[in-house]
């Protein structure tokens, strides 16, 4: 281990955003080592990260956050200097269905993290020691047609993913303020891009046109989201990890704000001339169904901040990105295949216990 000049643990790595944050690290910093400790639910996929597996500096370590014996353990064997959490249930249409679920993993999951990190670091000192938490903009609540969620817009999450994200977002503040352990957080907007599991939207929809399926709008279609490439928010997360400040709080967006039925749409356009179908073929598949209930009318993230003192910027615009996403999916179709079947889970035994 001595020879790594940081030693980080990120939780949730075989997810969307973690697989792209892994791969941002462990091909980066070389003298890194980057260990991803997934508990392989339902949303972790180890084919995301088929390309950097065989890499000297990564490691995959299955468990779960909320197991403290096992936290413990990875960090007596590791010795982390850092933890990038990202770990989490992630999707408010399931967190409706059972927010039980969503207390447990992001809430008790997520202070079972905070915790050990302040027992090992209490003992080793905390100095250059780091946890960084990945929130969502969703705690900001809902907004009107007008105005930003800033850095310091009051919590107000109206749905129970929100909720759990929320509260696990004041108990990491909690632990700085109490504890003096070193901390810093980003709320980011929606993301999208390669390797999303599609039950959200726009994998969902991309899916469904190749597949001639309903495309399921919920409402009116006339929600608000505001999107970012997921590469983007790796490059975000890379920057604030390095260089944001010690309590510090950052929101991660691309002033990128769509209507769910103008994705769509658009989504429609670029699909019918990848697939050769007629101008306007896709769009009959629309369909419009019975709303999410609390449904979030508008999300919308003033990044200025994170730009301003940090530098940071998007790299893409959106209808760029969209494009790189819909190509990612049409030519990896064994992906979206293995995903589908359900064959992707069982991918860890296939080769890490042969
Ligand atoms: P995801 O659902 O794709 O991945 C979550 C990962 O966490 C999976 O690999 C899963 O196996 C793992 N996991 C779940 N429960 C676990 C547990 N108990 N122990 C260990 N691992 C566990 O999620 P995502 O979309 O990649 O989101 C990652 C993080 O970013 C989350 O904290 C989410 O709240 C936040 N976020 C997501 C978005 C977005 O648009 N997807 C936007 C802003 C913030
Ligand atoms: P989603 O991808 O679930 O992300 P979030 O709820 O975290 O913003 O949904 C994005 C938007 O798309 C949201 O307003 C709900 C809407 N939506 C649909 O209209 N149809 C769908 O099938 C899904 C999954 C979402």
């Amino acid at each position: 281990m001595a020879n790594y000049s940081k030693k980080i643990m990120i939780t949730g790595g075989a997810g969307f955003i973690g697989s792209h944050v892994v791969r941002l690290f462990v091909n980066k910093y070389p003298s890194y080592l980057i260990v991803n400790l997934d508990a392989l639910t339902y949303a972790g996929n180890l084919e995301n990260l088929k390309d950097v597996e065989g890499k000297a500096n990564y490691v995959f370590e299955k468990g779960d956050i909320l197991d403290e014996q096992r936290i413990t353990e990875l960090f007596e064997k590791y010795d982390f200097d850092g933890v990038i959490h990202l770990a989490a249930e992630s999707h408010v249409d399931r967190s409706i269905k059972d927010p039980l679920a969503f207390v447990r993993t992001n809430v008790l999951g997520t202070v079972n993290m905070l915790n050990v990190s302040k027992q090992y670091w209490s003992k080793k000192g905390m100095e250059g020691k780091r946890f960084y938490h990945v929130s969502t903009d969703e705690v900001y609540g809902s907004l009107g047609e007008t105005g930003f969620f800033t850095e310091t817009t009051p919590y107000d999450p109206r749905s129970p993913y929100s909720a759990s994200k929320a509260s696990s977002d004041h108990f990491v503040f909690a632990y700085h303020h109490t504890y003096g352990l070193p901390v810093v957080m980003s709320n980011c907007s929606n993301n999208y891009g390669s390797n999303h599991f599609p039950e959200k939207l726009i994998p969902l929809m991309i899916n469904n046109i190749v597949n001639n399926k309903p495309l399921p709008v919920y409402g009116k279609g006339d929600n608000v989201r505001d999107w970012l490439f997921v590469e983007d928010h790796a490059t975000a997360i890379d920057t604030i990890y390095h260089n944001g400040e010690n309590g510090g709080k950052y929101n991660v967006g691309g002033f990128n704000e769509w209507k769910n039925i103008d994705i769509v749409h658009l989504l429609c356009g670029i699909m019918d001339r990848k697939l050769n179908r007629p101008a306007g073929e896709s769009a009959k598949l629309i369909t419009f169904v019975k709303d999410r209930p609390g449904h979030d009318h508008r999300y919308a993230i003033d990044a200025s901040k994170l730009n301003t003192e940090l530098g940071w910027k998007p790299s893409l615009q959106f209808e760029e990105g969209l494009e790189k996403t819909v190509d990612w999916y049409l030519s990896n179709e064994e992906w979206i295949k293995h995903v589908t079947s359900g064959d992707y889970q069982h991918y860890y035994e296939e080769q890490y216990k042969k």
